[in-house]
């Protein structure tokens, strides 16, 4: 069992809940702390929750001694109901994160964004990916890895339906993916999760960016 610690937020979500499995039952991180704003009733000796306010995340600085800090927020324009309540999820929470885990001397970031992050977009929730992932950049950690993945594949809770008929029609047009199109392929949040586990072990330093394909290529 190696000596790391992790922090890990969005541990309620798709590929949030598959990547805490991996910390915990991986051999790598001896403490897994996530940050989340409800509790997720699982107990195990490696996990510290902590219940947090993330308009307040400054008051929670000391826990942010960590090596690897895991970013898997979000939120949809549905459920956060403005733009402005997307960004404050998607953007604001995941830059005071980030700045609170730099100030703290964290090396390692890395984040969930979304295939077609673009600041330059036209389309809000690309334009949005795009604006973190620059901002992101910025901060100056010595290890950034970002995630684009295409469509998320998994079990929610809740009923996505623009999600799920992309999802069933994806399915059925597979055998299209193939080749230079193979970054669009719809991947499953385990298949992400696992990538993000294994991108963190490598010990590199710099900014990469990871397509659906390259995913596919690390888990
Ligand atoms: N869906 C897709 O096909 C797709 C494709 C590409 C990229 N992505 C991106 O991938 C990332 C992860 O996606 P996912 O589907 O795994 O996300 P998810 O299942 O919706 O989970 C999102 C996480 O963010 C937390 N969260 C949401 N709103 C919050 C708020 N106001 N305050 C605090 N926490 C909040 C949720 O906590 P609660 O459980 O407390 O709500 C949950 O832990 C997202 O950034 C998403 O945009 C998604």
């Amino acid at each position: 069992m190696e000596d790391k610690s992790a922090i890990l937020v969005g541990a309620s979500g798709l590929v949030g809940g598959e990547l805490l499995n991996f910390l915990l039952q991986g051999e790598q991180y001896s403490k897994v702390i996530v940050l989340g704003r409800r509790p997720l009733n699982i107990t195990h000796p490696k996990l510290e929750e902590i219940i947090v306010d993330f308009e307040y995340l400054d008051e929670y600085k000391e826990s942010f001694s960590v090596d690897d800090v895991f970013c898997c927020l979000g939120t949809t324009i549905k459920k956060a109901k403005t733009k402005e309540g997307f960004k404050k999820v998607d953007v604001d929470y995941v830059l005071s994160l980030a700045r609170i885990a730099k100030e703290m001397k964290v090396e390692k970031f890395l984040i969930v964004s979304s295939m077609g992050a673009n600041q330059g977009s036209a389309i809000f929730y690309s334009k949005m990916k795009g604006l973190v992932e620059e901002s992101l950049k910025k901060i100056g950690f010595n290890s950034l890895h970002i995630f684009r993945p295409s469509l998320l594949l998994g079990k929610r809770q809740e009923v996505r339906s623009g999600e799920a008929a992309a999802s069933v029609l994806s399915q059925l047009l597979l055998f299209m993916f193939r080749g230079p199109l193979r970054k669009y392929r719809p991947i499953d949040a385990k298949v992400v999760a696992k990538g993000m586990y294994r991108a963190a072990q490598k010990e590199r330093d710099g900014h990469y960016i990871y397509m659906s394909d390259e995913i596919f290529n690390l888990s």
